[in-house]
């Protein structure tokens, strides 16, 4: 069915009906923007009245190649004729080439795949525990690893257990012992921590994402990784969000020319298509996993990967990346240079910004709802901020009326 089939076939009613069902039926964790989306293509999306929007959200960059990119569902269709779930009782024909392609755009020996962004965390925090008991020679139980303020590494009861953000972690406890915070883009709160012989690793976002998209300052990255070296701990990076072109460079850590010894990698490596993240390390870390100590059902299904193996192809030319850092700087140009009063700063790298609000330009979810009206999906992260990361396939006429219409709303004309 066609984009026009379905406006022809819906009415305003049915958006409400839609809505009132997700209400009625679905627990109420997400806070939605009012619309039903029914189709998307590109950096587009239609919603069942057939009213065209531009989507800044990428479902929070799982879509930085966009809706139903043409070689990756050529890929998925593929694959849907053959096999698409064996678990890992078996050998596929897809794993192992996913595998190896993974390794090569990350530089590192082994790869473990695995399905939501959250589970590659929960990976990488057992990995790192496993490395330290076993190669650093760390006491049983005793393991720490260290985190950032402010950091979001998903929803499980173990990593809200470190999340800083009351409403993400109030009422799941008890909580998993083994975190302690430093500040983000602290060298010296870092140093001092990771001096402690039980440390392991340190798990961080090389940029904050769902904390308004915080840069840190230029070294940083070098630091953690000379400090991380220095103490025989893990640097991980959580790159399932700021990774895969998101911001100007396959990853952010590239921007300093940094190589963590994990990479976290989730949402736009299953091609917005398939949950499919993955931990990628050398053999001295990844190889303290062994038959029976860690899996998951769905982890490297051969849909996946065949999605996964498209995706690393798109990767390998570094036009998307490109692409990323050229928008991208003329977005946070256009923005800064507009010195808009109800502005307090543009954050960003890549097609990937946060803008803070004055509080007197009211709560950011209304500028989103303003926004939302003129065409344009955009998503608040905290009361003041608004985050942008539009597919990188976006057309620059789309991103230059894009951009006219933040300046206008934000102008308050
Ligand atoms: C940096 C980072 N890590 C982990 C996650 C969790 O990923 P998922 O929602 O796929 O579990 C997210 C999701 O936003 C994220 O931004």
């Amino acid at each position: 069915m066609t984009a026009a089939d379905r406006s022809d076939a819906a009415t305003a009613s049915t958006a409400n009906e839609y809505i009132a069902l997700e209400q009625e039926f679905g627990a109420h964790n997400y806070h939605p923007l009012p619309v039903v989306v029914a189709h998307g293509e590109g950096a587009r999306v239609w919603d069942v009245d057939g009213k065209r929007y531009l989507d800044f959200l990428a479902a929070y960059s799982a879509l930085n190649f966009g809706h139903r990119h043409p070689a990756i569902l050529a890929a998925a269709r593929d694959q849907l004729e053959h096999v698409t779930l064996t678990s890992r009782a078996v050998f596929t024909d897809q794993l192992g080439a996913f595998e190896r392609d993974l390794a090569e755009l990350t530089g590192k020996e082994m790869v473990l795949a695995m399905n939501s962004g959250a589970e590659g965390v929960e990976s990488a925090i057992k990995i790192a525990r496993k490395w330290g008991y076993e190669v650093k020679g760390v006491d049983s139980d005793r393991a720490k690893i260290i985190v950032c303020e402010d950091n979001f590494h998903g929803r499980t009861t173990t990593i809200v257990s470190f999340s800083t953000d009351p409403t993400a972690r109030t009422g799941f406890g008890p909580y998993t012992p083994g975190f302690s915070h430093v500040p983000f883009g602290d060298i010296e709160a870092l140093g001092e921590a990771l001096a402690d012989p039980d440390v392991v690793a340190f798990l961080f976002e090389p940029i904050q994402g769902e904390a308004g998209v915080i840069v840190p300052h230029d070294g940083y990255l070098r630091a953690v990784r000379e400090l991380c070296s220095k103490h025989n701990v893990l640097m991980i990076a959580d790159e399932i969000q700021s990774g895969l072109g998101r911001a100007g460079y396959t990853f952010a850590c590239d921007h300093e020319g940094v190589t963590p010894d994990m990479y976290i990698l989730g949402k736009a490596l299953g091609g917005g298509i398939m949950p499919l993240s993955a931990v990628a390390a050398n053999h001295d870390i990844l190889g303290v996993l062994t038959p029976g100590t860690h899996g998951s059902t769905f982890g490297g299904n051969p849909l996946a990967c065949a999605i996964g193996r498209t995706v690393l192809g798109l990767l390998r030319t570094g036009e998307i990346q490109e692409r990323s850092r050229v928008l991208g700087d003329k977005m946070l140009r256009t923005l800064r240079d507009a010195g808009l009063p109800t502005v307090t700063a543009v954050r960003g790298r890549g097609l990937w910004a946060g803008i803070e609000l004055t509080l007197a330009a009211g709560p950011a979810r209304t500028h989103c709802e303003t926004l939302l009206e003129r065409g344009l999906i955009v998503k608040d992260t905290h009361a003041t901020t608004l985050r942008l990361a539009p597919p990188l396939v976006i057309e620059e006429d789309d991103l230059d009326w894009a951009l006219e219409q933040f300046l206008e709303v934000l102008s308050g004309s």
